[in-house]
């Protein structure tokens, strides 16, 4: 149990690494924004509710039963700067009461993992933009995400124990065609594998890459972890197929590994 630990932590640090300073970054890119117009849809009935949180791979949902608290106008700005995330925003007693939801409520909903995030009226209570707009980049994650520090940090908060990463440079000309194919993957293994996506063209993502003993030359690629237990496989992938992601990760769900790395283990501790 000791190895499978420290494994995992060293993966995490790895996946993590460069948190602080790319939230600066994240943030400013955020704000900018693609237009910057969308409002939080307003909720009047449960059928509203129940349409916009099924229809989003994820959802922020602001109730609020007071709508003259300062939360509500932060939640608002957040809608213009994830633009990826759909908002809606209710006061409706009807709608509160079918979520069971009393006081203020900030809840995101997500596909991926049928997740339900809650911050309650006591979180709230401290909540300013910063922190807001953090926990949302945190935790907005999609069919397939695309890796970031911060959302490594996510990942490793979620029920979902077994993470694919397919590391592939976004500059090239197959791209567009794979990704399509990547994520029709990855609904097949809703709940149970994270999709990621880690752009290879990026060198600060380097680590990641190497971590996982892969060359420049072997990619595309596939990587795949288990965050309780410390195994690991790759795969280069010189064409993305449904049948091949499928394929891959079947076998790593039951335990086959087509490369056999134990023998790698203290090299990968060296790394750090
Ligand atoms: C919800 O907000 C609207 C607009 O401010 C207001 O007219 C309405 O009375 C509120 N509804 C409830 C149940 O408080
Ligand atoms: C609300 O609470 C009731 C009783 O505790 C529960 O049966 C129901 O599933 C809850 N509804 C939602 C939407 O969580
Ligand atoms: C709602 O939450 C706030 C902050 O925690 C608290 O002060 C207030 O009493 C709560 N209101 C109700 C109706 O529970």
């Amino acid at each position: 149990m000791k190895t499978t630990r420290s494994r995992c932590l060293i993966l995490s640090v790895v996946l993590m690494c460069g948190l602080l300073p790319e939230v600066t970054a994240d943030d400013e890119e955020a704000s900018d924004g693609l237009g910057g117009t969308q409002e939080p849809i307003w909720l009047t009935d449960v059928p509203a509710a129940v349409r916009l949180i099924g229809a989003a791979e994820v959802a922020m949902i602001g109730f609020f039963p007071d709508l003259e608290t300062p939360i509500v106008s932060i939640f608002r700005s957040m809608a213009q700067q994830f633009q990826d995330v759909s908002f809606g925003i209710s006061n409706s007693s009807e709608v509160l009461t079918h979520y069971n939801i009393t006081n203020s409520s900030i809840r995101l909903f997500r596909l991926v993992d049928n997740e339900q995030l809650h911050l309650d009226a006591k979180d709230i209570e401290n909540l300013d933009a910063a922190k807001l707009s953090r926990f949302i980049q945190m935790n907005n994650l999609h069919w397939v995400t695309e890796y970031s520090p911060m959302i490594a940090a996510g990942l490793f908060n979620t029920m979902v124990q077994t993470h694919l990463l397919l590391m592939m440079n976004k500059a090239s000309p197959e791209y567009e065609a794979s990704m399509r194919r990547y994520q029709e993957t990855a609904k097949l293994f809703q709940g149970r594998i994270l999709f990621v996506l880690v752009d290879s063209g990026r060198k600060e993502h380097g680590k990641v890459i190497s971590y996982f003993k892969l060359k420049e030359s072997q990619l595309p690629a596939l990587a795949i972890y288990d965050t309780v237990d410390n195994k690991w496989d790759t795969v280069p992938i010189p064409e993305v197929t449904v049948e091949k992601v499928q394929g891959f990760c079947e076998g790593f769900l039951k335990g086959e590994l087509l490369r056999d790395h134990r023998a790698e283990e203290g090299a990968g501790k060296e790394e750090l």
